[in-house]
């Protein structure tokens, strides 16, 4: 294989990539972000990669979550907040299910670019080039807007550093205290609509806690009780971006990507001779990969060895998407490619992305049951194979939206006009995503308690 640089990517063909008018204007603000200071330290990285090592080997479980699409409109203390809150209460409930620790994975601080299925968009009999995410061009169906601007690129980066230290502060200031988060849920489940269905779960965890208490243990003796780690994390789509954020660790003098800690390349980009897979090849952080209906077991394995020759624990993880109508039909082959052929990889389950569909207002909806399906059978073939299903991969909001069909709040097609907020795909809201976890850790927890059944049954 050829030598890698950080501009190799520049040689091969790519997709989704957006026309510059001003290609000189866009240089100068490349070279600018270039100098500007990493918005994360490459131990970070490694120290996710440990993490995922974790989960690839079964001793940890991991949470991605965040927007489909961060927007410069809705950049809001309060918005990075209650996701933050959401992703905790999420990996609460988890942990209690799973019984192993949660690696939590944000989609956030440099969620901006989207991929698109069409390079057009048309409303009226008015055709102008898509929308491709805030970090690129503006989502108003106006001619101006929608031409690629590089001043872009500047505000998607302070947007993003602001974001993070933010993120920082909550995790480490005291916000993230296990006992606070436990009440809010608690909260959750008193004003829920299933709250008898929750109940058992909750009371379980608080039982936990007093116990723990009881013990001596508290946030005085373990300050992990008192403080989190959250990651960040990111679709890796505008290269001239991620390449001007590339940096050599002073460390150990390799290359990392220091927009943020782990990366990801879309079902649409992940071809193994273009430019981001060459791109995401030469830097050290966790890289994940998107894996829908159109990726062949073999193109799967070409992909591994471009992109993890060394073949480490933690450095991949597959996240696949088929859609609850399809998953059962295309995991198996992909599972037993990859393990017949020894990779080492996480696999987590994206359960939004396949279930997309357009309701009859014309809004883009994702019914709750059928991501809970995904997730579900996703789990149901891991077990079936002997592989371990490692981590949800979900797109989500802190805030009371209006985006997604059903869960016990019973969001109807009537209902989605009122609160869809959404640059880009439909979120689960604060609601729903708690109670997917809530639905999981039931779930996982009966397959632990199966599965120590039949062990302890010989
Ligand atoms: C996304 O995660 O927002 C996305 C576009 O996913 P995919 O590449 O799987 O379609
Ligand atoms: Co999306």
């Amino acid at each position: 294989m050829n030598t890698w640089t950080n501009t190799s990517w520049r040689a091969k063909p790519i997709q989704q990539v957006p026309e510059y008018p001003d290609k000189q204007a866009l240089e100068k603000v490349e070279d600018q972000l270039s100098g500007y200071p990493p918005l994360v330290f490459a131990g970070e990285a490694r120290n996710l990669r440990k993490h995922l090592a974790d989960v690839t080997e079964g001793r940890a479980f991991l949470l991605q979550g965040g927007d489909c699409a961060e927007s410069f409109a809705e950049f809001s203390p309060d918005n990075i907040r209650d996701t933050f809150r959401v992703l905790l209460q999420m990996a609460v409930v988890l942990t209690f299910g799973a019984k192993v620790p949660i690696v939590k994975v944000g989609r956030i601080a440099g969620q901006f670019a989207k991929p698109r299925s069409a390079p057009m968009e048309s409303l009226n009999e008015i055709e102008l080039p898509s929308y491709r995410g805030d970090i690129i061009n503006g989502i108003e169906f106006e001619e101006s807007a929608r031409v690629p601007d590089p001043e872009r690129l500047l505000q998607a980066y302070s947007q993003a550093a602001a974001t993070l230290n933010l993120l920082r502060a909550f995790a480490t200031g005291g916000y993230a205290a296990l006992d606070y988060v436990h009440q809010w849920t608690m909260g959750f489940v008193a004003d829920s609509p299933e709250a008898e269905r929750y109940k058992d779960v909750a009371h379980r965890i608080s039982e936990a806690l007093d116990f723990m208490r009881a013990c001596g243990i508290d946030p005085a003796s373990a300050p992990q009780l008192s403080t989190t780690e959250l990651f960040t994390s990111h679709e890796a789509l505008l290269l001239g971006y991620e390449q001007a954020m590339t940096r050599i660790d002073s460390t150990t003098g390799k290359w990392y990507d220091t927009s943020a800690h782990m990366l990801w390349i879309g079902d649409r980009t992940r071809h193994p001779d273009e430019a981001h897979v060459e791109f995401l090849r030469g830097v050290e952080n966790p890289i994940g990969i998107k894996c829908g209906p159109s990726l062949d077991p073999d193109e799967l394995i070409r992909l591994i060895d471009v992109l993890s020759p060394q073949n480490e624990p933690g450095r991949l993880t597959l996240i696949t998407r088929f859609g609850a109508d399809k998953v059962a039909d295309y995991l198996p082959a992909l599972i037993r490619k990859v393990e017949s052929e020894g990779r080492a990889v996480v696999w987590s389950c994206d359960p939004m992305h396949g279930n997309t569909l357009k309701a009859g207002s014309g809004y883009k909806t994702r019914p709750f049951d059928r991501i809970l399906s995904e997730v579900q059978q996703v789990f149901a073939v891991h077990q079936a194979e002997g592989t371990y299903a490692g981590g949800i991969h979900i797109e989500m909001t802190g805030q009371n939206v209006t985006e997604c069909l059903g869960g016990a709040q019973a969001i109807t097609e009537d209902d989605l006009s009122s609160r869809y907020h959404t640059h880009c795909d439909p979120r689960l809201n604060a609601t729903q995503a708690l109670e997917l976890a809530f639905l999981l850790a039931e779930g996982i927890n009966e397959e632990r308690a199966e599965a120590g059944k039949v062990a302890a049954d010989g």
